[in-house]
Parts: structure tokens; C-alpha cells; sequence
């Protein structure tokens, strides 16, 4: 068996980043959330007033951000830290998450992230989740995955999370802030979210997340007997 390098890419809420973390801990993979680097930036422009449509601004606060992640979590995650401080609550908040597809359309902020990402990646072993991990980061993936589900439910499950964590958001502004992520997301010139062409759909709408770590991990097995 040999390692492989699995590219998870889709919508915002589809249960992306649960089933990526728990088929990294089925594989003994690392677990590579690039969404939460994009959030941590993010956060470090709102915190440090950083203006992220002002180019010149931008290239000055890049070099003074270090995205990195923590020991692993009892639950597989791993907290993430922003030059040295754990930010995993703020970066979840709906402050950061109402800006950071604006900051993530950022072409300099691409490349500086996109550039760690691939250090990260370059060992394989890794379950990487994001937008345009199967399409850019990762063009060479021996395993891509699109995940999508009905809006409904990704409001549902979005709302419970943050439920979850003690915050009380109504549905109508998630599935606000979801579409309006999505419509960004989408039609950004840098890099948009789209399917690969290789990639495999998994629409999770009517699964278990179970279901989706077995869907997953089963082709990521296959793959690794392929090579
Ligand atoms: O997966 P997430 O919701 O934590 O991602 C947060 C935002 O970051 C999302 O709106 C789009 C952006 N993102 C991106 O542009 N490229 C990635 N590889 C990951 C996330």
C-alpha cells in the first residue's frame, strides 16, 4: 500500500470538513483544513484593521501571519493557531465567517496560503479540504471528491454546529451567509470553486456521516492498492 493524497472540494456546510477529518483519522492521514487557514488570515485583517482591497496593505501584513495547527484534538481535529495563538473559536465565529470569502478572493492571499499548503501536502498522506484542492493545489490527487447536499439541510447542520459551540444564529442568516459564500466562492476570478474533472460527487443530503467516512475511505483504499 502506498500513500495517496486525497483532495476534498465543495460547498460551505456539506459536512466537508467532519467527514475529511475522520477519513484522515480511518487512514492515519494528515488532516489538512485549508478553510480554517483562509478564516485565520481573515482574522488577522479584522483584528489588525488590515485593508484586503488595498494590495500594498496586504503584501505588508502577509510576512507577519503564520498559519499553523496544533496537537491533534481527542476528536481528530487540531486547533489552529495564528502566530502561535489558538484563534480555533474566533476564526468560527460568524464575524470572521461573513468576510472570508472576500478575503480568500484575494489573488496575494491565494498564493501565499496555496504555497504552504503544498509544503504540507508534499509528503502525501494527506486528506486535504477546501475549494480548489482537486482543481489547483492538488491537480496530481490519486483520490478528488466533490461533496454537495441540498441548501436546507446544510443550513440545518450549520446551525446546529454553532448551536453546539453556544451560539444562537437563525437559520435565515446562515442560509444568507451560505449562498452569499457560495455565490463567491463560485464566481471568483482566482482559482473559483468548481468540480474537477476527476473528481467523484458525494452528495451527502440524504447520508449518515458514517456513511459518507465509508463512501470516502473506501475509494481512498482502493486508490492506495492501485499504485
Ligand atoms: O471550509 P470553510 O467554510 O472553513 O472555508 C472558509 C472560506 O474560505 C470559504 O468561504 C471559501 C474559502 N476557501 C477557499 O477559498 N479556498 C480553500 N481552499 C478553502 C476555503
Amino acid at each position: 500500500m502506498h500513500k495517496i493524497t486525497v483532495a476534498i472540494d465543495g460547498y460551505s456546510g456539506c459536512g466537508k470538513s467532519t467527514t475529511a477529518r475522520l477519513v484522515a483519522d480511518a487512514l492515519q492521514y494528515t488532516y489538512l483544513d485549508t478553510g480554517a487557514m483562509y478564516r485565520a488570515v481573515t482574522h488577522y485583517f479584522l483584528e489588525n484593521h488590515v485593508d484586503w482591497n488595498d494590495a500594498d496593505a496586504v503584501a505588508a501584513a502577509l510576512p507577519r501571519i503564520r498559519v499553523s495547527f496544533g496537537e491533534r484534538r481527542a476528536d481528530g481535529g487540531r486547533d489552529t493557531l495564528l502566530n502561535g495563538a489558538n484563534v480555533e473559536d474566533a476564526i468560527r465565529s460568524m464575524a470572521v465567517s461573513s468576510k472570508v470569502s472576500e478575503v480568500s478572493a484575494v489573488p496575494a492571499v491565494r498564493r501565499f496560503l496555496v504555497a504552504q499548503q503544498q509544503q504540507i501536502g508534499q509528503a502525501k498522506g494527506v486528506v486535504a479540504e477546501g475549494r480548489d484542492m482537486g482543481t489547483h493545489v492538488f491537480p496530481e490527487a490519486e483520490l478528488k471528491v466533490f461533496v454537495t447536499a441540498d441548501m436546507d439541510v446544510r443550513a440545518e447542520r450549520r446551525q446546529a454546529e454553532l448551536q453546539a459551540k453556544g451560539q444562537d444564529v437563525s437559520l435565515q442568516e446562515i442560509r444568507d451567509n451560505l449562498t452569499h459564500r457560495d455565490r463567491i466562492d463560485t464566481s471568483r476570478d482566482d482559482t473559483p470553486l468548481r468540480q474537477a474533472d476527476d473528481a467523484e460527487v458525494l452528495d451527502t443530503t440524504h447520508l449518515t456521516i458514517p456513511q459518507q467516512v465509508a463512501w470516502v475511505v473506501e475509494r481512498a483504499r482502493t486508490r492506495m492498492h492501485d499504485g
